[in-house]
């Protein structure tokens, strides 16, 4: 069997990754509660913390279990097409359609896919799950995966109509719909194409309740390079992890690029007895602010907003609670749900790891503040 790694593309997988039990990572029994209490909700966490890896994990759990036919959709698809109502709520269709297909292994629902797909109205998500609940034979659960990827009228539009069959839930629509995204629904400030702006809030007044998928622990962090220590023999030093937690604070993304930086990118460290020391995870941090992967360049990319400036640039001046006042709230929330800062009671907002600190130091030199 080929050596598992360390992941830094996409979802888990467990054979080949090494993996936290993505279904200890939130509190499973309160999100089976949801389900069983019919409810809708929002499971959000910033980018690349495993929010499709627990999706997929819980789908799988679910349809294990037996009780639900639960379906995971990705409705990234619909981004592209704006605000194309008709098209993106085709797309929505579409994807769960075919991932039904994917969990039963048949096609025997194409053909309310097919029917919905001709009604005139842009009520067709609606049709087609109304439709799809009636003909099944258990309550269907959706897990509706990168929802904030839909914009304008077409968000609005998709929230509109999960919500317009909710009364009639399990017999006729989803038993529970999971929106997954980075941001929690009612925070959205949706822009329409004639202007008037809805909050996600007002579209969506049925959610029940938001989770937040959290970071890894100190106790995960060593629980994922132990893996590692037992599959290859590959040691490393006890004081590897305190350097690896300020680096990361436990962003998923990142203590996964450590770890593959240190054990395979970096050459000399592929020959399994070589002990993984301290200097060499400093060397493998320098190595991943330096490469500008992805997630850092999106990272990047964040910053430019004004709306972040406006959070960023006076914690660079150290004059965050002076001016704390000046800067709205809306913004430090904003900062705070795309994974920038962190907040605790009663201690002041902080860069949410040394290595975006790093990264931003360089991108908002502090001289820039005015
Ligand atoms: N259960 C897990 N165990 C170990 N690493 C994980 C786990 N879940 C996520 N990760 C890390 O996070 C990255 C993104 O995972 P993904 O599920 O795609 O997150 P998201 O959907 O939040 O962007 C993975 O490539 C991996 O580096
Ligand atoms: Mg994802």
């Amino acid at each position: 069997m080929e050596e598992r790694t360390f992941n830094t593309a996409g979802p888990q997988i467990p054979a080949d990754n090494y993996t936290i039990d993505p279904l200890s990572r939130f509190d499973l029994d309160d999100i089976l509660m949801l389900i069983r209490q019919k409810r809708y909700f929002v499971l959000h966490a910033p980018r690349q913390t495993g929010k499709t890896s627990c999706l997929l994990a819980l789908r799988d759990y679910l349809n294990k279990e037996g009780k639900y036919l639960a379906v995971y959709a990705n409705v990234e698809g619909g981004q592209a097409l704006r605000n194309k109502v008709k098209s993106v709520v085709g797309t929505v269709v579409d994807t769960i359609s075919r991932e039904l297909r994917i969990i039963v292994g048949n096609n025997s629902y194409n053909c309310i896919q097919e029917e919905a797909k001709k009604m005139e109205s842009g009520a067709v998500v609606a049709e087609y799950l109304t439709q799809l609940s009636m003909a099944i034979d258990k309550p269907l659960v959706l897990l509706f995966d990168e929802i904030d990827s839909l914009v304008g009228d077409s968000l609005v539009s998709v929230l509109r109509q999960l919500r317009s069959g909710y009364a009639n839930r399990p017999a006729a629509f989803p038993q529970s719909v999971i929106l997954c995204g980075v941001r929690d629904v009612r925070d959205y400030r949706i822009v329409l194409s004639n202007q008037d702006i809805v909050t996600g809030g007002s579209a969506f007044n049925i959610k029940a309740k938001s989770l937040r998928l959290g970071n890894f622990s100190k106790e995960e962090i060593h629980d994922l390079f132990m893996q590692h220590t037992h599959e290859t023999g590959q040691e490393f030093d006890e004081d590897c992890f305190p350097i690896i937690w300020s680096a990361t604070e436990g962003q998923p993304w990142l203590v996964n690029a450590i770890g593959l930086e240190v054990t395979s990118n970096m050459c000399e460290n592929r020959d399994r007895s070589v002990r993984i020391t301290p200097d060499m995870v400093e060397r493998a941090i320098e190595n991943i602010i330096y490469r500008r992967d992805t997630h850092i360049d999106i990272l990047i990319n964040i910053l430019k907003e004004d709306r972040v400036r406006r959070v960023i640039q006076p914690m660079l001046a150290n004059s965050y609670n002076a001016s704390d006042y000046l800067i709205p709230s809306d913004d430090i929330l904003y900062a705070e749900e795309v994974g920038l800062i962190m907040r605790e009671r009663g201690k002041p907002r902080r860069i949410s790891n040394n290595i975006y600190r790093q990264i931003i130091l360089s991108e908002l030199k502090p001289a820039q503040v005015s």
